[in-house]
């Protein structure tokens, strides 16, 4: 197979940012992509319905004038979120979903939560409105190894959540593990999870064999290599349970080749390219529409789209190695493998 088309891909988990990186970021994304769930941890984070229509505008002023790009909108769940204004945002259109990031667990997310129980009301009223819960799947326990966080988190946190709260639709967010993966695919209609580009790609010793690469490091970090094989059995599977959200999230250099380095990879120039090799090796490009624009779709109740992009496969891809921006050049994912998959 030397050409596929596919309806347009949407991504459904993405760092866009504020300022001038938003402005250089948002053409990136919307070049590919027909809508993305754009993530609220900025500073100060997108709390209120208020703040997520101001920043939804600032968005629609960065894309260029001939993009149909739709940002979706969410919400930064904190302790003191008001219910009423959730289930308002959700009911007029303007969020599609609220972020759960345990305190501490990445970036900005000191707003975030560190008692479950406070956030009861909001759950019990998301529950009951079918406002979907996007989640950072991490403890922060100190003791608990940064490898074994999300495997804690889905013992200790999500799974007595989701009893708590019986009709609360969850996201489980870029899962990084076989138990991220197992658990995604046998909880029912109310549970989906997103798959990153980068997580399909690299794994532990990407990051720390030869050097430590920092543009490999996220959160949650990359594993070892039977997790992400799991991961892309997952992807390439064609359970409707899991799609894609690249968290394609943008630092400058330097704040990423620093001494103590900021989470995340960006991948939102290439990933279309990446996932059409990824899939390829599988013997799984006919499911990859599935993973890029119809599941993610289908969990969030709404139409997939109708426009068509085709890829073709050809002479390795030329991608810039960064993208300049106004706060700084931003680096872009290197899969360690050449890319022969170009959107045409
Ligand atoms: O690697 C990451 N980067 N993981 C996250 O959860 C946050 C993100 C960011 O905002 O930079
Ligand atoms: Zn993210």
């Amino acid at each position: 197979m030397t050409r596929i088309t596919l309806r347009r891909p949407d991504d459904w988990h993405l760092h866009l940012r504020d300022g001038a990186m938003l402005k250089a970021m948002a053409p990136e994304t919307a070049r590919h992509f027909a809508r993305a769930i754009i993530m609220p941890n900025l500073v100060p984070p997108v709390v209120t319905g208020d703040q997520a229509a101001a920043y939804r505008e600032r968005i629609l002023a960065a894309l260029p004038g001939d993009t149909a790009f739709r940002p979706l909108m969410t919400l930064y769940l904190t302790e003191a979120t008001d219910p009423a204004d959730v289930v308002r945002a959700h009911a007029d259109g303007l969020v599609t979903a609220v972020k759960l990031y345990p305190a501490g667990a990445t970036t900005n997310s000191a707003s975030g939560v560190r008692d479950f129980d406070k956030v009861r009301p909001v759950l019990d009223a998301m529950a009951e409105a079918g406002v979907p819960l996007c989640v950072h799947g991490e403890v922060v326990t100190p003791e608990v190894d940064i490898f074994d966080r999300e495997a804690v988190f889905i013992d200790r946190i999500l799974d007595p959540l989701r009893r708590a709260t019986p009709g609360l639709r969850v996201v489980m967010e870029h899962i990084t593990t076989r138990d991220g993966a197992d658990y995604a695919m046998s909880g029912g209609p109310d549970l989906g999870a997103t798959i990153t580009t980068h997580h399909l790609v690299i794994n532990r010793n990407h990051i720390l064999v030869g050097g430590i690469k920092p543009h490999y490091y996220c959160l949650p970090v990359a594993k070892r290599e039977e997790h992400r094989r799991a991961l892309v059995a997952a992807a390439t599977g064609g359970s409707g349970a899991v799609f894609l959200g690249t968290d394609s999230a943008p630092h400058s250099d330097p704040n990423k080749e620093s001494a103590c380095g900021c989470a995340g990879c960006f991948t939102a120039t290439n990933t279309l390219s990446i996932l059409a090799e990824v899939f390829e090796r599988e013997g799984a490009l006919d499911r990859l529409e599935a993973f890029a624009s119809l599941n993610g779709p289908a969990f969030y109740r709404l139409p997939a789209n109708e426009e068509r992009i085709t890829l073709e496969k050809g002479a390795p891809v030329d991608y810039p190695a960064k993208i300049e921006t106004g706060e700084g050049p931003v680096t872009v994912f290197d899969p360690g493998f050449p890319l022969h998959w170009r959107v045409v």
